[in-house]
């Protein structure tokens, strides 16, 4: 992720139920991306796994201006291990899928996704040269009791997260020649805003944003996302920040229309 841009990443979830519909949001994308690599933002798709190889090759024809990602990748790159996907597949598929979404609120509260099993699936995605979606938030019950407590929920999860991991950063950039905070980026999610229509306040956000930088410092000017009911209405409001380097959207990603608005209203 190049640092003068924002990025906008479209997270489809289990979504949609069939490849015909999954072609018809690739083509918004398209539309709404053009032919022409755009300075200021890029955009990322997160499709279920069964669609990213048709959706790859599709983009390489089209060869519109987004790249694709994952929404979870095993540890593991081979092996014994019943439906799982690996970072080595993922990476396989061709250099359209360079992003993988791993630890997100809905995997950890239906899945059992835990910070232990986060932290080993960030050192095997960074270690294959993927970008790295790391998804923290606070739950309902702990913002309640006031910013102080969302704030040490989220420096507990990213210390778990992200435990011994500043050597295999390092190691990843020397070889991909990538720049460190290429790899990794966090994307704040406050659970009680995901697919509830409440999105944070724009300035919460981002001061939530400045704080994550911070306890992430060892990493340098790691880039920070915000996710929770992002619309074409409320994009722009928190990408004039320059602190916050991007969007996580969900909902709002499965309508064609919303597509197209939302990423020309940030063009
Ligand atoms: P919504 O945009 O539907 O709130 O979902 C956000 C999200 O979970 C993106 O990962």
């Amino acid at each position: 992720m190049p640092k003068d841009k924002q990025l906008i990443v479209f997270n489809w979830k289990e979504n949609p139920a069939t490849s015909r519909e999954a072609d018809r949001l690739f083509e918004a994308l398209a539309k709404a991306t053009g032919n022409k690599a755009r300075k200021n933002i890029e955009i990322v798709a997160c499709p279920p796994f069964i669609y990213l190889q048709e959706l790859s090759k599709k983009l390489m024809i089209a060869r519109a201006h987004f790249s694709l990602g994952a929404q979870d990748v095993f540890w593991e790159d081979i092996g014994a291990y019943t439906g799982e996907v690996g970072s080595a597949m993922l990476r396989g598929i061709g250099k359209n899928v360079q992003y993988v979404i791993i630890g997100h609120s809905e995997r950890r509260r239906f899945l059992g996704e835990t910070d232990v099993t986060v932290n080993k699936k960030i050192k095997a995605a960074l270690s294959a040269g993927l970008h790295v979606i790391l998804c923290v938030g606070e739950p309902k019950e702990v913002r309640k009791q006031g910013i102080a407590a969302a704030r040490q929920y989220i420096k507990n999860q990213l210390k778990k997260d992200l435990q011994g991991l500043d050597s295999r950063l390092r190691g990843n950039d020397k070889k991909n020649g990538d720049n460190k905070k290429e790899s990794l980026i966090i994307a704040y999610e406050p659970i009680w805003a995901i697919g509830t229509g409440k999105n944070a306040d724009p300035d919460d956000a981002r001061d939530m944003t400045i704080f994550i930088k911070k306890e992430t410092r060892q990493f340098s000017d790691v880039p920070v996302l915000y996710g929770g009911s992002v619309s074409s209405s409320t994009v722009a409001d928190y990408l004039c920040y320059t602190e916050i380097n991007g969007v996580l959207v969900g909902g709002a990603s499965l309508r064609g229309e919303e597509i197209v608005k939302m990423v020309r209203n940030v063009l």
